[in-house]
């Protein structure tokens, strides 16, 4: 049987130039374009082109794709897609319709050559517009989201049309066993002869509620294996990074799960906090590597308190057209340690429980706890988890 389809397509349409080459000819051809530095979001945009991952996308979206977008999560041409895709850059760049720029890399040293754009059109967006934008991506224009922060700081010329991408940035250094493009996990799924594959998002080392969650969603939709699929770009303060959360999973792996039952890997891309509009973007690009389910939880890509604890599971029912998404959305319910029972639960399955009962569970308690200095319980983390962590939050402080 054929795994689950790309996103509205027959074929994944990764942007990254695959030929030797015909990569060394444009890198070539590039010192005769106009080179322009890029915000980090426009390149995270970039590498997630590039990887295939946002099929069947082939680059920036233009202003009337971007309203329409932002409104009502389609583009002009009616592809349902929930987040702007945009290359909005500071300089006056008018000059540069009808022609191929270099877009440069801001995140490597020498802000070297990451894509070349062929730029369609330059649209100036107002700061009415541009709230206009964050309020219907992120639901709040509150400067204090990470999310409406990254996306204020950027320029007001929006650069639309098709690229081509020549690397993948610092990802594929940094980060060598662990980033990968929606081809290759598709065909590490394949050639390990797996159907029903459930993913789980992550930007957070795995407390033990993450950890059952894939183990219960692995059950629930009978998965051959789980895809643990981590971003690896940037996060807000706070967040730990990527590296020491890396390290965690695959101890946690090692030591709890089945072997052969998981499969780890990243993709470069920097967290939106956009909550519910994000969980449908992490939908869809995990249908393009290859899976069949998807596992959304309490506040899914949330932050703070912008987002209702289920929102990112009601968009699915409110927003999605029918026939739109084919991988299926796995949805837990709050997941906390049961002192009665002593393991950890959904809290739908224990009727009986009062909230005295529960030990809750949250990236951000783990975080407060290891910044406070004091080792994270048993019911919080696997020893082995916690051990790597403290040792972070130590060498850190
Ligand atoms: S996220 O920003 O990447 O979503 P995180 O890594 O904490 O943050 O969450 C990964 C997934 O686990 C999300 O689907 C989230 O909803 C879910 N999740 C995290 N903690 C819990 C919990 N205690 N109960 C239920 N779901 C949870």
């Amino acid at each position: 049987m054929a795994l689950i389809k790309p996103y509205q397509s027959n074929q994944l349409q990764p942007r990254y130039v695959d030929d030797e080459g015909e990569r060394a000819r444009l890198q070539v051809e590039i010192r005769k374009y106009a080179a322009l530095t890029i915000s980090s979001a426009a390149a995270a945009n970039a590498v997630m082109l590039g990887a295939g991952y946002f099929t069947p996308l082939t680059g920036f979206m233009s202003k009337a794709d971007t309203l329409s977008v932002a409104e009502s999560l389609q583009t002009t041409e009616g592809l349902f897609w929930p987040v702007p895709i945009l290359n909005l850059v500071r300089e006056n760049s008018f000059e540069h319709i009808g022609r191929s720029v270099a877009l440069c890399d801001p995140n490597l040293e020498g802000h070297s050559a990451l894509a070349i754009q062929e730029v369609d059109q330059v649209e100036e967006l107002s700061d009415a517009e541009m709230g206009h934008i964050a309020f219907h991506t992120f639901g709040t224009v509150d400067p204090q989201h990470p999310g409406v922060a990254a996306l204020l700081a950027q320029g007001r010329y929006l650069l639309s049309g098709p690229i081509r991408v020549l690397n993948y940035s610092y990802f594929e250094q940094e980060f060598a066993d662990t980033f990968r493009t929606a081809g290759q996990i598709r065909s590490e799924i394949k050639q390990r002869g797996w159907q029903r594959v459930v993913a789980f998002q992550t930007r957070n080392p795995m407390h033990r509620a993450h950890e059952e969650l894939c183990k219960m969603a692995a059950d629930a939709v009978a998965a051959d294996g789980i895809l643990i699929h981590m971003l690896l770009g940037k996060l807000k303060s706070g967040d730990i990074p990527a590296k020491v959360r890396d390290a965690a999973i695959r101890k946690m792996v090692e030591v709890y799960f089945e072997p052969n039952t998981v499969m780890i890997a990243g993709y470069g891309f920097d967290m939106l906090y956009a909550g519910p509009r994000e969980a449908l973007l992490h939908a869809i690009f995990r249908q393009n590597a290859g899976c069949s389910h998807f596992i959304v939880g309490r506040d899914h890509a949330g932050v703070g308190d912008y987002y209702g604890a289920f929102d990112a599971q009601s968009i699915f029912d409110d927003a999605v057209p029918l026939d739109t998404l084919d991988i299926e959305v796995f949805r837990a319910d709050h997941t906390a340690y049961s002192k009665k029972l002593k393991r950890v639960v959904m809290m739908r399955d224990v009727e009986d429980h009062a909230a005295e009962d529960f030990i809750f569970l949250s990236g951000t308690r783990v975080r407060e706890i290891l910044a406070a200095g004091e080792s994270l319980p048993p019911e919080f983390a696997r020893p082995e988890v916690a051990a790597i962590l403290q040792r972070y939050f130590t060498e850190s402080n």
